[in-house]
């Protein structure tokens, strides 16, 4: 059985920043939406049915179910998403993707898929180990040259004066110790862990109020108190990956060097890799190690996928390890791709069927001028009152995302006349610069003999 070492998290990619307002659902105790909480407003019926979702999936119950976000453009489906994502925390994978992100030029789409749903299921791994957990009283790191690199030094040895409230011990470790801690440029006050058989050094924060340790006003990592009882002690880990990383990182073991260098994370991962983890992670669950956390895989525009991707979404959700799907769409009855069948917004009626649908609906005009403002705040906009009920018609007229869309041009040009705040002409001026679709429509129609068939 191969053996798992350093794991990598997956990255979580900035897409959502138009969505950087939203840090929650806004539910109070009893389960009911606040007007404007948590970044947002209105939309209440959904948000409730949102947060039903998230209550079912914290305790397990919605693997291998689905859900379908309906609505008219602008209306809070992908904002939703996000807001869900916020409530589960960082413990439970959230993975969002595009429909088209699935037509990749490098990777077939049943890779790009099976590596969504594989980074959309957490595996939380529980270890006892035993590690050295104390603070650092002294530190004497000592320099030799490198043995790859002669004209290099790198750290060699490590000499640390480790305490705890109740005990002190000096130890003395080898370069693979010595270097973590310069790299993590450790020192002394710092509150650590080192695992006693992998040699990982783990900082855990700094220690609060340590005897003779320098204290800064601005200091990075938390303050942690000083670790009591023994230095070294059998202590409980927690740590959640998805099963990608876990590919990757058995991946990243078994590969040729020529591979590392040819950008491998772009190609596939084997089938073999992943038998290999599977099995792996039910080995430790059945030892009571591990645990499995079904994240949410989200596709936003998902009338986009085509009917092959359809059909391999439904099989996926009746599979073992399954994670929870979670569609947007902002279509009506409409083809599906790949066919001439007209379906309900473009999907197979049997993937439809295993769907709970959530809809959403347009914004009145408060609701919208709430939304307005709050992503000027967001973006450290300051709207004189006429300029805000300006966005707000012009919501109304064509849609919220429009007005959005025009709050950074306005401040552009308010900048421009050396003020800060924005004024109504700034938004008239920018509405004027930057055509809506129903003004684009029209013009392309003025002039379709014009343009290019
Ligand atoms: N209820 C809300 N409260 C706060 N902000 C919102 C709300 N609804 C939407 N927004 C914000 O308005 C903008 C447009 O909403 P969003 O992108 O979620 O719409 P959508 O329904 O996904 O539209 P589309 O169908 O075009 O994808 C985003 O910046 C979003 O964060
Ligand atoms: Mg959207």
């Amino acid at each position: 059985m191969a053996e798992i070492r350093e794991i990598k998290k997956a990255e979580t990619s900035g897409k959502a920043s138009i969505h950087s307002h939203i840090t929650g659902l806004g539910i109070d105790e009893s389960g009911k939406a606040k007007f404007k909480a948590d970044g947002l407003v209105g939309q209440v019926e959904a948000r409730e049915a949102a947060w039903v979702v998230v209550e079912l999936i914290r305790q397990g119950k919605m693997a291998g179910k689905g859900i379908l976000l309906v609505g008219p453009p602008g209306t809070g489906k992908t904002a939703l998403a996000v807001g869900i994502a916020k409530e589960l925390g960082e413990d439970t994978p959230f993975n969002m993707l595009n429909a088209s992100e699935i037509y990749s030029v490098e990777l077939k789409k049943t890779e790009v898929l099976t590596q969504a749903i594989r980074k959309s299921i957490g595996v939380r791994v529980r270890q006892k180990r035993l590690v050295y957990e104390c603070v650092v009283k002294e530190l004497k790191v000592k320099v030799a040259r490198s043995r790859l690199n002669p004209y290099v030094q790198v750290p060699r040895e490590v000499e640390i004066k480790l305490a705890t409230k109740d005990e002190d011990r000096t130890l003395t470790a080898g370069d693979t110790i010595a270097e973590q801690i310069a790299r993590m440029g450790i020192r002394k006050g710092d509150v650590i862990w080192i695992d006693a058989e992998t040699g990982n050094v783990v900082k855990v924060g700094k220690a609060k109020g340590l005897e003779g340790a320098k204290s800064y006003d601005i200091e990075s990592g938390r303050a942690v108190d000083i670790p009591s009882g023994p230095v070294k002690k059998e202590k409980e880990l927690t740590n959640t990956f998805t099963l990608y990383d876990l590919d990757m990182s058995l991946a990243a073991q078994s590969i040729s060097l020529t591979a590392v260098f040819s950008l491998w994370s772009e190609r596939e991962i084997t089938q073999d890799v992943r038998k290999q983890v599977d099995s792996y992670v039910k080995e430790m669950m059945n030892k009571g190690m591990a645990e499995l956390i079904p994240g949410v895989l989200f596709i936003d525009d998902a009338h986009m996928l085509d009917v092959e991707t359809f059909s391999f979404l439904t099989k996926a959700l009746e599979a073992e390890l399954a994670p929870i799907l979670v569609l947007a769409t902002n279509r009506g009855t409409t083809k599906i791709r790949g066919t001439d069948v007209e379906a309900p917004h473009g999907m197979p009626l049997d993937l439809l069927d295993r769907l709970l649908i959530i809809t959403t609906r347009p914004y009145s005009e408060d609701e919208a001028k709430e939304i307005i403002s709050i992503r000027a705040e967001e973006l450290d906009i300051e709207l004189e009152p006429q300029a805000l009920e300006e966005l707000k018609r012009l919501a109304s007229e064509n849609n919220l995302r429009y007005s959005i869309q025009l709050l950074e041009p306005s401040a552009v040009i308010a900048r421009r006349s050396g003020r800060n705040v924005v004024k109504v002409d700034d938004v008239k001026e920018a509405s004027r610069l930057f055509s809506d679709v129903k003004r684009s429509v029209k013009y392309v129609k003025e002039y379709e003999t014009l343009f290019l068939k």
